[in-house]
């Protein structure tokens, strides 16, 4: 079962760092697959900016070469069933997309290549996405020359990912940066975990059914667990990491974004604006976590070296340059959101790298049934519970009672109505790139963060790390391929509640 693709209108997308790792790994991969798939058509242009002094020809090649890559890397199939990099209408698709494909050689803190850009993207004004994938420090200076260069029109629009700012101040002075040549309605801020396939899933499961809204609230749910575990370490990219740590890196945008959709009160429809009003309000009504709280209600953690999967591998500290850090590479908390809604239900989020399993799940456990009709020994009674799980094996599972069947009695049963997306639809598995990608050029900003949340985040997330430092708060070691630091389960067991990490009970 394939869905329905709606071709986009013609635009450029203009890469800022088009030969970076990013673009390698996730741009120009996402764009092939949606140009296989049939949804970029007639003239629409790929444009790699870098300061790498290279032809058009050596961008093509080193597209080609990343298209390989990722094809043979992930085993990936297109919806059409083209396998490998050997295989031919693979080979002759490529060669098609690579066509769309140029190059001009910028250096975004000089006048240099400039007027090259403007000369090739022309005055028409066309749909046009400036996407930068460059680090922060640069996104001021490329808006700028944008804008001096008249690049900058009625359809253009900018793409910008984390790290938006390392706290609010920063974050307010980079969105006010951008901000002095875009307006908020062209400025797309992409969270990748917005784009994944279950965490829309979430969307329609909540709105698009009757049956859970009723359920939704504290009177029926017990806590809500978010967990997005990773088994890999910080990868080459430890510069970056240690100065932002587990909390920066993945609660302040990732975990709270999926806290929202969990949490939000029904928006008025789906459109860009009502969704993201509603995630706002949960921000903001976030309980605060502070020097006085933040010991009772975060854990922090390092890795130290372990094995995963039965592979060695060595400790944070031999990750990262100069060998000394506080920085943590595991983050636990036990959050609680004040409205009406939710008043005394925690959210208990962690995240951490180099844990046991890559595993990115969200779990509402259900109230316990209140009274049991059963006799004792029949079954323990245990309360139903939702799980959604993000990666890997996409799917839905919804923990049940029955009965065991076949003749001998009523003896119960928990099982899991379980809906594995890889085993029900046979669509290729679309990376959120792709997704998010496109609806940049179709001007849909639902799956974006608007400037007010990226914002309201920090302003929750500050206090924990000033807590942190003006307690002094201790880094729990724990040993790399386990679920983190025990003091990790001994803030949900305080409460008389486990992590799911068993899932099949
Ligand atoms: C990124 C973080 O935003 O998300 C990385 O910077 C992390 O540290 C990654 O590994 C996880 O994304 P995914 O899609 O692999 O779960």
């Amino acid at each position: 079962m394939t869905s329905k693709l709606i071709p986009v209108d013609e635009f450029d997308y203009v890469v800022f760092g088009g030969t970076g790792d990013l673009a390698r790994r996730k741009l120009i991969p996402s764009l092939f697959h949606r140009c296989v798939d049939g949804q970029i058509l007639g003239n629409s242009r790929i444009v790699g900016v870098s300061r790498a002094a290279m032809s058009g020809e050596d961008f093509r090649q080193f597209a080609s070469d990343a298209l390989d890559r990722s094809i043979v890397g992930n085993n990936a199939k297109t919806s059409d069933q083209t396998s490998g990099a050997d295989d031919e209408e693979y080979q002759s698709r490529k060669q098609e997309f690579l066509k769309r494909l140029h190059y001009i050689q910028v250096d975004v803190l000089s006048d240099a290549g400039w007027p090259q850009l403007a000369q090739l993207l022309g005055n028409e004004d066309r749909l046009r996405a400036y996407y930068l994938a460059v680090g922060p420090s640069l996104f001021g200076a490329i808006a700028e020359r944008l804008h001096s260069n008249g690049l900058i029109r009625e359809h253009s629009r900018l793409v910008i990912e984390k790290p938006i700012g390392h706290d609010l101040v920063s974050a307010r002075e980079l969105n006010q940066t951008v901000g002095r040549y875009f307006d908020e309605n062209q400025i797309y801020r992409i969270d990748h975990y917005l784009g994944k396939e279950t965490v829309q899933n979430l969307m329609a499961l909540r709105f698009a059914n009757a049956l859970y809204e009723p359920l939704w609230n504290s009177a029926h749910i017990d806590h809500v667990q978010i967990t997005v575990a990773e088994s890999i370490g910080v990868e080459g990219r430890g510069g970056y990491y240690d100065k932002s740590g587990a909390i920066r890196d993945m609660v302040q945008n990732h975990l709270l974004q999926l806290l929202c959709l969990v949490a939000m009160e029904p928006p008025a429809s789906n459109d860009a604006d009502s969704v993201r009003d509603e995630k706002l309000k949960v921000l903001r009504s976030l309980e605060p976590i502070t020097a006085s709280n933040v010991e009772q209600l975060t854990v922090r953690g390092q890795y130290g070296s372990g094995a995963i999967h039965g592979q060695p591998v060595v400790g944070y500290l031999d990750e990262i340059e100069g060998g000394e850090s506080s920085t943590e590479s595991f983050v636990a908390i036990k959050a609680e959101i004040a409205n009406w809604r939710w008043a005394g239900v925690p959210f208990y989020l962690r995240t951490g790298k180099r844990l046991a399993e890559q595993v990115s799940e969200i779990s509402i456990q259900f109230k316990p049934a209140p009274h049991n009709i059963f006799p004792e020994g029949v079954a323990q009674l245990k309360a139903n519970r939702l799980v959604i799980r993000l990666q890997p094996d996409e799917g839905v599972k919804q923990w049940i009672m029955i009965k065991d069947p076949g003749p001998g009695g009523m003896r119960l049963r928990h099982i899991a109505l379980d809906m594995s997306f890889a085993e029900e639809f046979e669509a290729r598995s679309i990376d959120a790139y792709e997704r998010l990608l496109l609806d940049v050029i179709r001007g849909n900003a639902t799956l974006f963060m608007r400037r007010d949340e990226v914002e309201a985040a920090w302003k929750w997330i500050d206090p924990i790390i000033s807590g942190w430092e003006e307690n002094n708060q201790k880094i729990h070691k724990y040993t790399a391929g386990t679920w983190g630091p025990t003091a990790s389960i001994a803030l949900i067991e305080r409460n008389h509640r486990t992590w799911h990490e068993d899932v099949d009970n």
